[in-house]
């Protein structure tokens, strides 16, 4: 029997979502092309180009330069890659806030630099003042988050970037999530706002792209030069990618989403899904339940784990945060209709809770 994909009609924890037409459509078209091997795939080399320019416009970058990653895990190990060259310490470190991906833990592990983590405030957002304490002379990146995966927050981008400045490190954003939400909003997140050397900013989330669409983003194109080796049997000279074949798919399809729905249905797609997470907050609140407020369209909410697993196994797809918390990201094929089918079956969840126990006696 042939497995089909799974549906996402319960699907409220995943960062990612069913492509836009055009952008699965473009996937489709240009499955069989490598943007890896741009002499022998000029086209989607040349929409890989294109990709670049509309990221750059979303992310405040005049002069963009950057590549289409296979995600976000990519575009942040070859961040810390591009500061851990750029450092003349021979022991570096990198600081980031305890909200920070574990795509990151990942990237310390492979290049050897030491990972310093540290608290976030009350606002689950990275606490300036352990940041200035942890920097040093040997370090090389500070990371900030635009959009945390567990509660949707900004970190103060800015001061992170006079941070970074003081003590000759770089500043790297992680707009994984965030990227195609936040010039909607007020916050200062992006290359325009701050000092910000380098951006993982991912079309196959919020921007509505095929799965593998990821973005790095670099300030200037020399940053590059730091990840680029030679291809001796290409025509192409070198290669600053971390996959050498890569997905003509995720790099068309990137480019469709954002020429069909930048700015104006990012924008209407950003007020939806803001206007159903705070639905949701509002709705679990009333039932008792504490709720992070949902700055961004995320949800984290303190549900017993009896309740999660039973809504799990009702088919919910939902996740929790490292502190048990529901976590629910209002992904753009998450509808309101699909929000309240989840809070109908939670509600019958805690009738049946509070239905006292038949006694024999
Ligand atoms: C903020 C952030 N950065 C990086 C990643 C990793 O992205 P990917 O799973 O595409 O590698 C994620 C994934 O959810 C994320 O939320």
């Amino acid at each position: 029997m042939q497995i089909e994909p799974q549906a996402f009609d319960r699907v409220l924890s995943s960062m990612c979502t069913e492509p836009h037409p055009a952008a699965r459509d473009a996937a489709e078209r240009f499955l069989a092309t490598n943007p890896g091997d741009p002499g022998t795939y000029p086209n989607v080399s040349a929409l890989e180009d294109d990709a670049i320019s509309l990221l750059g416009e979303i992310a405040g970058l005049d002069d963009p330069a950057g590549y289409v990653t296979s995600g976000g895990t990519e575009a942040n190990i070859q961040a810390v890659r591009i500061a851990r060259e750029r450092t003349d310490s021979r022991t570096p470190n990198i600081v980031m806030p305890e909200s920070g991906h574990f795509s990151f833990q990942k990237a310390a592990d492979l290049l050897g630099v030491e990972l310093r983590i540290v608290p976030t405030d009350d606002r689950h957002r990275a606490d300036l003042e352990a940041v200035r304490a942890s920097v040093d002379e040997d370090t090389a990146l500070v990371i900030g988050v635009a959009g945390t995966t567990e509660y949707g927050r900004v970190d103060p981008i800015p001061e992170l970037g006079e941070i970074a400045q003081s003590s000759d490190a770089m500043l790297h954003v992680d707009a994984a999530w965030g990227g195609f939400v936040l010039p909607f909003t007020d916050y200062e997140w992006h290359f325009g706002h701050a000092a910000v050397d380098t951006m993982t900013i991912d079309p196959h989330k919020m921007g509505q792209a095929a799965v593998p669409s990821g973005g790095l983003l670099v300030r200037s194109p020399d940053l590059l030069d730091e990840l680029a080796v030679d291809t001796p049997y290409l025509e192409s000279t070198s290669q600053a990618t971390l996959t050498g074949t890569r997905s003509g798919a995720g790099v068309a399809s990137a480019v469709a989403a954002m020429e069909t729905l930048w700015p104006a249905g990012y924008r209407s797609q950003y007020v939806r899904s803001q206007n159903n997470a705070e639905w949701l907050a509002d709705a679990l609140e009333k039932r008792g339940y504490r709720v992070a407020d949902p700055t961004l369209p995320l949800v984290a909410a303190d549900v017993p784990r009896s309740t999660f697993d039973a809504l799990r196994a009702k088919g919910w797809r939902i996740s929790r945060t490292a502190t048990g918390e529901l976590r629910v990201v209002c992904m753009p094929h998450v509808s309101r209709e699909m929000l309240a089918s989840f809070i109908g079956d939670l509600d019958r969840l805690e009738v049946r809770a509070s239905v006292p126990v038949a006694s024999d006696d």
